[in-house]
């Protein structure tokens, strides 16, 4: 008997919920790469998809902690060697001893290894590892009290959990809402609308680098309020995601000052942290000093020149944990209740978690190789953000503002011809070149502007292959 299926009601959030960095751009890229199309993918930041090569020091130690026998092996193979003065190898051709050592420090460590679920919030020695590393980064001692504490950092499978768990946190209620800056990553919107909260935009100046003032955020808090939202949070992306732009200090410090006085959460993204190509990063933790505000920052191993997005992991800290309503818990209990849930954070992500933030040291054997890869990989990307910035003085129209970070470049598209949108533009710039972007409303612009976002990713020589059928394809696509 054939009975038909009843659809099925689901969670409208999720149905609603949009996602533009896989959305019908990339979607029909895929189909034109299974026609046989070459595709050059910068819709997403995922370096390793475009031919970054991983940093040896990271897959050496997670290749052994994997494998714990090759330990042992490679020294065997190391005797060997050392007894047979004839053979072809030289000493390079080993894992070096310090790597062996460390793998093995880690695993003593970690005690139960790489297979097993670990604490719901990682393994502890990384947590402190972490602390460590924000401090160092911040120029932070213990004896100032503002400290990283290991308590309240979370390991997790990527910074995306991380975000989806504050979020999940904050919205208690469907006025509840979450200041976001446009454009975003749409992680930010997505992560929203599923928990069933309120997406509040605030709109940085894009002509002076998408840098904001107090203004632009107390007219967007005004707004909400006068539509009865209760705004709980205030995400920043620094470096920003779509705009590549980097934040200046007082944007950061009325960011703060603003959170302070509208008893906000800032959450700071900060995934970027090593993609600024002139000048240091400075961190929310850094800024906020002493302060009293709540603070969540997030950092991840699939960015920077780590490039590791498949192996999620990252972690999130925790500042000023606010108290909770109606209940002796706080929020850090609450963050770790989410990651309960979640048994842990993937293994191999928290090892490399590690690693990124336990870099070799000046005196170790593997810090040449370590800085070489890392120099490489980020000159690399700066170059690549150059040639595409230079292409886009070519286009007619085509204006792009802001320092570069991050790994991508989130031009003005003006001039399009009447009647179509940016949306078109991409779509027919990847039809015409196999260029596969991002059209600039999937993460949300100023009315009536266009702009698209590239990810400055692909090997220079490619780059150079296909930037001036870009140039071609988008002068006369601007003069129809
Ligand atoms: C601003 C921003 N935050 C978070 C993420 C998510 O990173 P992860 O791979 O660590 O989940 C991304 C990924 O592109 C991002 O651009």
């Amino acid at each position: 008997m054939n009975i038909d299926q009843k659809p099925l009601a689901v969670n409208p959030n999720i149905l609603e919920m949009e996602y533009a960095v896989r959305g019908p751009i990339p979607q029909r890229a895929a189909e034109l790469e299974k026609q046989g199309r070459a595709i050059i993918p910068c819709h997403i930041g995922n370096p390793q998809a475009l031919g970054q090569t991983p940093i040896t020091y990271l897959r050496q130690v997670l290749a052994l902690v994997e494998e714990p026998s090759k330990i042992s092996r490679e020294r065997q193979l190391k005797a060997l060697f050392e007894e047979n003065p004839y053979s072809d190898l030289r000493e390079e051709d080993f894992i070096s001893e310090e790597i062996l050592a460390l793998s093995e420090d880690i695993l003593a460590k970690s005690v139960t290894g790489m297979g097993a679920y670990t604490a719901s919030k990682g393994h502890f020695f990384i947590r402190e590892a972490i602390a460590d590393f924000i401090n160092q980064r911040d120029g932070y001692e213990s004896s100032t009290g503002i400290c990283a504490d290991p308590e309240n950092i979370f390991l997790t499978s990527g910074a995306s959990q991380g975000v989806k768990f504050v979020i999940d946190l904050l919205i208690a209620k469907e006025n509840d809402g979450i200041m976001i800056p446009i454009p975003q990553y749409p992680l930010y919107s997505a992560s929203i609308k599923k928990a069933g909260g309120v997406q509040v935009n605030y709109y940085p100046d894009e002509e002076r680098g998408w840098i904001f003032n107090r203004q632009i955020l107390e007219e967007a808090f005004l707004s909400a309020k006068k539509d009865k939202v209760n705004v709980k949070g205030i995400v920043v992306i620094n470096p920003g995601n779509p705009t590549g732009a980097v934040l200046d200090e007082q944007s950061m410090i009325d960011v703060i000052e603003f959170a302070q006085e509208h008893q906000l959460m800032i959450i700071a993204d900060e995934v970027y942290q090593e993609n600024i190509y002139q000048g240091k990063f400075l961190s929310f933790a850094k800024v906020l000093g002493t302060g009293r505000v709540p603070l969540i920052s997030l950092h991840s191993i699939s960015k920077g020149f780590f490039g590791e997005c498949g192996h999620r992991g990252g972690y999130l800290e925790l500042r000023n944990p606010p108290k909770i309503e109606d209940s002796s818990l706080d929020f850090a209990d609450l963050l770790n209740k989410q990651a309960s849930v979640s048994l842990c954070s993937s293994t191999p992500g928290q090892v490399l978690t590690y690693l990124m933030v336990k870099p070799p040291t000046e005196n170790s054997n593997s810090y040449k190789r370590y800085i070489e890869e890392k120099n490489k990989i980020l000159d690399d990307l700066h170059e690549k953000a150059v040639m595409v910035r230079e292409a886009f003085s070519e286009m007619d129209g085509m204006e792009c503002f802001g320092e570069t970070g991050a790994l991508y470049l989130f031009p003005r598209i003006n001039g399009l011809p009447e009647g179509t949108i940016d949306f078109d533009y991409c779509m027919a710039l990847l039809e015409k070149t196999g260029l596969c972007t991002v059209n600039g409303s999937g993460f949300g612009q100023r009315e009536g502007t266009h702009h698209l976002r590239i990810a400055f990713l692909p090997p220079k020589e490619l780059l150079a292959q296909v930037l001036p059928e870009w140039i071609k394809f988008h002068n006369q696509y601007v003069s129809k």
